[in-house]
């Protein structure tokens, strides 16, 4: 991905296609954005996260989706991303170590 401003660690990436409008998305969005505590297009302070909409990430049947860095994870919930977003102190980290991913496409059907 080429970029003039700099763009966080993690890049999360939300569809902006035909799902963003019809299975919930722009909610994800929110939930994304008051998770990280950033608006749309923004990169957190520390530098870790950048939040972007971005055309199909290719997982349309499991929308609502994100992409996370080169893992999509889908079925979004404001629960899901609770458990993929953690918040320590002033510390936002990405919880994806203890998730089972499928390397296959790499593909996150369900989190935990
Ligand atoms: S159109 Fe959004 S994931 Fe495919």
């Amino acid at each position: 991905m080429l970029n003039s401003k700099p763009m966080g660690k993690h890049i999360i990436q939300v569809c902006k296609s035909t799902t963003y409008h019809v299975n919930k998305s722009k909610e994800i969005v929110k939930i994304f954005e008051q998770r990280l505590g950033i608006k749309i297009g923004k990169t957190t302070k520390d530098g870790i996260f950048t939040l972007i909409l971005t055309n199909c990430i290719e997982a349309c049947n499991i929308s609502p989706s994100a992409k996370i860095d080169e893992e999509v994870f889908g079925n979004l919930s404001r629960e899901k991303i609770g458990n993929l977003i953690k918040i320590q102190g002033k510390r936002i980290m990405l919880k994806t170590v203890n998730l089972i991913s499928c390397n296959i496409g790499k593909i996150v059907p369900d989190l935990v």
